[in-house]
């Protein structure tokens, strides 16, 4: 039978995701393990997220509303889009595989920074794409070299602001010089997942973008710093005839009707994100200084997570590290032997991790 599989979903290196909580307590007997892997927000979502999630579980027996309406609208009115630019996903991650149906026919190019956000790749290679892969510059994407990159078969650059692993997002000034010349039959996507978290002057303003480039798709999620990963609900925006064309690639009930639900009262509960946002950062630093202390290198990015230079394999350190029941990503997946990532815990989770580490180091 496999041997009649489709030919480019042979060619995939299936993704390795953090190990799971409960995975980790009975391989290695823990009573109580911590993980620091995925990105994700260690706080539950605000109680009026709770709220909003018991009071549609009511009418799961119904299909969810393919258009996410309501959610739609409020975007709209936030972010001062029209209705028409939306396209939402089951994650953001469907909404990068939803612009690859659109637009990739087997054989033609995707440009990608190496190494990346490992879903660009997945999904590119699984359309019979070519992944164009462009190395980044010490940690930061090399725009020259991956404009040079484009040619005629290039359907989509794909630009992490910030990506994951590095945790870094090219400037303003560097996407305005990259977008200066750049053929307007390809697509941009910016995949903005951790914008929530960044306060910086020469962060691009992508939306703008929007308004003077029909071929810019940016893409934010619920996942990260609203803390409904697990219930998978993420959008793009972009011109509306190009969000349109990515709705047609849409499974037709693609997001679930819980996942509505919370992300709009999310949205309205900003004062309990901001709080996090905030504690984050001052997280961010802390880790960062006991870091130095340690003469350990680190890039500190400007997300919910680090990038760790470690003097060891990094599969010992994060095998070390789990034995002690703390979950943390291993970069060799990524071609990083020396590295791990840290996703940014509570403070309690952060310093038995800080403990962990020096033991293992
Ligand atoms: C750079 C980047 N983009 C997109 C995602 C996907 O997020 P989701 O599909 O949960 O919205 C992640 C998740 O870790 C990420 O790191």
């Amino acid at each position: 039978m496999l041997n009649r599989a489709n030919k480019n979903i042979l060619k995939i290196k299936p993704y390795i995701p953090g190990k799971p909580i409960e995975e980790v307590k009975r391989e290695f007997g823990l009573k109580s393990v911590i993980k620091l892997a995925s990105n994700e927000n260690p706080y539950p979502p605000s109680p009026k997220v709770l709220k909003a999630i018991n009071a549609a579980a009511k009418s799961v027996n119904r299909y969810p509303d393919g258009s996410c309406f309501e959610l739609r609208r409020e975007l709209a009115r936030r972010l001062k889009l029209s209705p028409e630019q939306f396209v939402f996903g089951c994650g953001s991650d469907e909404v990068i595989v939803m612009a690859i149906r659109a637009f990739v026919e087997p054989g033609d190019e995707v440009v990608i920074a190496k190494p990346s956000f490992l879903v660009y790749s997945i999904s590119s290679i699984a359309a019979g794409a070519v992944v164009v892969e462009v190395p980044l510059n010490g940690l930061r994407y090399d725009l020259v070299q991956m404009k040079a990159a484009v040619t005629s078969r290039t359907k989509i650059v794909f630009i992490g602001s910030p990506d994951n692993p590095s945790g870094l997002y090219p400037t303003r000034t560097e996407i305005a010089q990259f977008l200066s010349g750049f053929p307007a039959d390809v697509l941009v996507f910016f995949d903005e997942a951790y914008f929530e978290y960044i306060n910086a002057k020469d962060y691009p303003d992508t939306l703008a973008l929007l308004k003077t480039h029909k071929n810019v798709i940016v893409a934010r999620t619920f996942s990260k710093i609203y803390g409904l990963a697990g219930l998978r609900i993420g959008y793009g925006m972009a011109e509306a005839g190009l969000a349109g064309l990515l709705d047609r690639a849409r499974e037709p009930f693609n997001v679930t009707s819980i996942a509505q639900a919370a992300a709009l009262a999310a949205l309205n509960d900003g004062p309990y994100y901001k709080r996090i946002i905030k504690e984050q950062t001052s997280e961010r630093e802390r880790l960062c200084a006991a870091f130095r202390k340690m003469g350990v290198e680190f890039s500190k990015g400007c997300t919910n997570f680090i990038q760790v230079r470690v003097p060891r394999d990094s599969r010992d350190v994060v095998l070390g590290l789990m034995k002690q029941g703390v979950i943390v990503r291993d970069m060799s997946v990524w071609g990083l032997q020396n590295y791990i990532r840290v996703s940014i815990g509570t403070p309690a989770e952060n310093n038995r991790f800080l403990k962990a580490l020096k033991e293992v180091l």
